[in-house]
């Protein structure tokens, strides 16, 4: 559990809130490439951290992301104009560029300088691996950079990007990404009498893919108690979950936790499609999840992409404006005979279950009313890591040491014996002991 004024600080994350300030240390990701996708179209409406913000492509195809709120008499500039390098508010006719300045004043007299004094707030952006970044945080010295996770460092053939909208706070929804013990219910087939059967029910929204064993599902259905191992490292934590498998082995699935906000999935064996989710805060009760998978090693297939399109693993079925088909309005169109015979839930999709779970515990969920036990560690220490980084940030210290660099990690599964570490298990797996990877492209984290 967590103290009230503790969840407050991990929950708020609006401007002047401590984890307000954490996020504005990053670069976050704001909106797809593709939602801009050529000069001068539509501006994206966009809500970040609590500020209203607006997203556009200017007539030179550079992108700004300003203050929604006309510095005139508070219009939404979401109405103006994108026209000739500038967004035009169409109340008065005010004008502005990617980089605030106000560039035609019509109201004011021509001789008058009025215009030089009227700014509004203009964020800095890069376009990455099909993102558009953002950085809202204070500009006095030299901008960080974008971390670089392995997904921003392959070709675009070898990743799939997605967004989707969530109805609660950020922090409950990614703590639902690194609390892997989930699995032996929330992602399950659902027992049936003639347990033999079991893998032929594998149907809809069960979390392990076609291209995952049926001994996966087996030991994750039987061993809902996994032993957790939790390493820190530069960029964040690896949570390690050991799970009884067969004779003397130990079956790991393990997840990287990377601050302040993503989280990856722990499914991939060797050769297999790594996933990836960033939850960005659109307030303190709803946030944007981008989601990423990505193959270091070959081209992800036309087949693959239609099926992360239709809604598969962390990508959920989305409609144009990125709101999940299956929402809270509609319950997830839960199916109750499914959920009898099909899969836990009866909910379609393992993005689908798992918003749906993450958001049943109410916008905000009260920390303080929890109980938690061993297979909870994971989420305890990442509360702990990001607040206290939150309190170095307030008292005026780096909140992490990490480099751009130590965030090329990947995680997995794998089956070792009982007797052998966590440590040893990554290092045979990945030749490190916390997932490291950046050595293969080049990088020198802090911790390679
Ligand atoms: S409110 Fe925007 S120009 Fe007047
Ligand atoms: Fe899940």
């Amino acid at each position: 559990m967590l103290k009230r004024d503790d969840n407050l600080k991990l929950t708020q994350t609006g401007p002047g809130t401590p984890m307000g300030d954490l996020f504005r240390y990053f670069w976050i990701p704001a909106l797809l490439s593709a939602e801009l996708p050529e000069p001068d179209c539509p501006p994206k409406r966009l809500d970040i951290l609590g500020e209203p913000l607006l997203a556009f492509k200017d007539s030179n195809n550079q992108v700004g992301i300003i203050d929604r709120r006309c510095p005139h008499r508070g219009a939404d500039l979401y109405y103006g104009r994108n026209e000739e390098c500038g967004i035009r508010c169409v109340y008065h006719g005010w004008k502005f560029d990617i980089n605030g300045n106000c560039v035609d004043l019509p109201t004011a007299p021509k001789d008058s300088n009025f215009k030089e004094k009227i700014r509004v707030t203009a964020y800095p952006t890069q376009e990455l691996a099909g993102f558009i970044w953002i950085y809202m945080g204070p500009r006095k010295n030299k901008l960080p950079e974008i971390p670089k996770q392995e997904f921003t460092l392959l070709p675009s053939s070898h990743v799939f990007i997605s967004k989707k909208w969530q109805e609660c706070n950020w922090a409950q929804s990614l703590e639902g990404g690194i609390d892997t013990a989930h699995l032996s219910f929330l992602h399950m087939p659902a027992p049936i009498h003639n347990k033999e059967n079991i893998t032929t029910n594998v149907v809809s929204g069960a979390a392990l893919s076609d291209q995952d064993g049926d001994n996966r599902i087996r030991w994750v259905r039987d061993d809902p108690c996994p032993k957790f191992t939790v390493l820190q490292h530069p960029a964040g934590l690896l949570l390690g979950a050991a799970r009884r498998a067969d004779n003397e082995d130990i079956y790991w699935r393990t997840t990287q936790y990377l601050m302040p906000n993503y989280a990856y999935a722990p499914n991939a064996f060797p050769g297999e499609t790594q996933h990836g989710q960033c939850w960005v805060p659109i307030d303190d009760t709803s946030c944007w999840i981008f989601c990423y998978s990505w193959n270091p090693d070959r081209a992800l297939t036309a087949e693959e992409r239609e099926k992360f399109t239709k809604g598969f693993s962390i990508h959920a079925e989305v409609d144009t404006e990125f709101l999940p088909l299956r929402r809270q309005s509609n319950d997830y169109l839960m199916n109750r005979n499914d959920q009898k015979i099909n899969t836990y839930t009866g909910i379609q999709g393992v993005s689908e279950q798992d918003a749906a779970i993450q958001n049943s515990q109410g916008p905000i969920v009260d920390r303080s009313r929890e109980h938690l036990g061993q297979t909870d560690v994971g989420i305890i220490e990442f509360r702990k890591l990001i607040l206290s980084a939150a309190d170095k940030l307030h008292s005026g210290q780096a909140p992490c040491n990490a480099v751009a660099d130590d965030f090329a990690v990947q995680c997995g599964g794998a089956v070792a014996h009982k007797d052998i570490s966590l440590e040893e298990v990554m290092k045979q797996r990945f030749d490190h002991a916390t997932g490291y990877v950046g050595s293969r492209y080049g990088l020198t984290g802090t911790n390679n």
